[in-house]
């Protein structure tokens, strides 16, 4: 079923709908923004149907069997066990994230993010009038590590946040609990509240440990935002949701998501994501199998016939592309990418400084798109 090629042009999406806006020509390839061109699961779009030939479309009503869903596929996926009370739904991940900002600091704090990671991050952190504290991720051959011992370093009294991005979007890490349970005591030591972005948990290929189960001195201090967004492929329904067993925590960030209204998921996202979660463990099996494939056919593809090097990401069917053996300038890696390959990839420099030489590449596509888009990059990268 990920085979079937689907034309997405003209649907309203970015992926297809917005090269021209964000890359100046309409006619490339997309492998960039971070969803997926398969087509949701039968279940989620018979519910949504059958929502809609309702015909109205008045507000929509915080269901407990949502909370019941959300809770349930904790336990089922990731063996967290957590209290329906402990979750706040919210309008995306990131909104949720921004609410956190404000939450859990004041104008001209400091807010840890962990270089290169998901942009619109520490760019919330700056809109926000707080300060970003950088705390790169170290590498070897392409495997990346957290630098705690740099953390240590950085951290004063006016740091009040660690934004966790985990699974690591964009180098494909899935935190052991070992280096989690280290990172956390460091933030528990200096009075730190860990933001922790875990959109990606469901996507890995090993085991995923929510920061949060790890003991509860961590849950005390963490934060966990999550969707069904990625996992389904129904990121544009703008539904994510927020887990505390904090209630101070949680009091405090309600106050702000009702502040900034963003509580009031659209009906079809509540719908969406319920169904995801109550009916999605086989189609999501069988979705990992298939972007696995993907990204065992890019790394050798890309291995066999040009210079590019990838490590394999633990989770996510991103790929985290190293041009650095060309020994070209980083615009002119980009350059060629769009005027020569034809091909829309993310910058990774817009991940952070230490993205220079690298392109994010989104894998999640039908094997025969998949090729097409690796043989344009070949074409000019040999
Ligand atoms: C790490 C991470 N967090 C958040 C998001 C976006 O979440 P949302 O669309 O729910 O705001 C993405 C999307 O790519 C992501 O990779």
């Amino acid at each position: 079923m990920f085979d079937k090629i689907i034309d997405r042009k003209n649907s309203s999406c970015t992926k297809y709908d917005d090269l021209e806006h964000y890359f100046g020509n309409a006619n490339l390839d997309p492998f960039w923004v971070a969803d997926m061109d398969f087509e949701i699961p039968p279940f989620i779009q018979e519910a949504i149907q059958k929502r809609a030939s309702h015909n109205v479309y008045g507000y929509g009503k915080q269901n407990k069997e949502i909370f019941e869903a959300i809770k349930n596929w904790m336990k089922s996926q990731h063996s967290w066990d957590i209290d329906t009370s402990w979750i706040s739904l919210c309008n995306g991940v990131v909104p949720a994230y921004a609410a956190c900002v404000e939450a859990f600091s004041n104008i001209d704090d400091e807010i840890i993010v962990q270089t290169p990671v998901y942009f619109p991050l520490f760019q919330c952190i700056k809109s926000n009038n707080r300060k970003v504290l950088y705390n790169p991720l170290k590498q070897i051959d392409g495997y990346y590590t957290m630098d705690l011992e740099h953390l240590k370093s950085i951290i004063t009294p006016k740091t009040k946040i660690l934004t966790l991005c985990s699974p690591h979007n964009p180098v494909g890490r899935v935190w052991s609990k070992e280096e989690l349970e280290e990172l956390a005591n460091i933030c528990i030591k200096n009075n730190i509240t860990i933001i922790s972005d875990e959109i990606h948990a469901d996507l890995v290929f090993k085991k995923f440990t929510p920061l949060a189960s790890i003991n509860d001195k961590i849950s005390n201090c963490t934060i966990t935002l999550n969707s069904s967004g990625k996992t389904f492929n129904i990121a544009g329904l703008n539904a994510s949701y927020c887990i505390t067993s904090n209630n101070e925590l949680k009091d405090k960030l309600d106050k702000v998501i009702k502040q900034r209204v963003i509580n009031s998921v659209n009906v079809f996202g509540l719908i969406a994501m319920q169904s995801a979660y109550e009916n999605g463990t086989v189609w999501l099996n069988d979705l990992k199998d298939y972007i696995s494939s993907n990204i065992d056919f890019t790394i050798e593809y890309l291995h066999k016939n040009s210079k590019i090097k990838v490590h394999r990401p633990e989770a996510t069917y991103l790929l985290w592309l190293d041009f650095s053996e060309y020994n070209l300038a980083h615009n002119k890696i980009k350059e060629m990418l769009l005027q020569e390959c034809k091909i829309a990839l993310n910058d990774g420099l817009t991940f952070g400084k230490n993205g220079k030489n690298y392109f994010r590449f989104n894998s999640a596509t039908s094997k025969i798109q998949l090729k097409n888009g690796l043989n344009k990059i070949i074409s000019i990268f040999k």
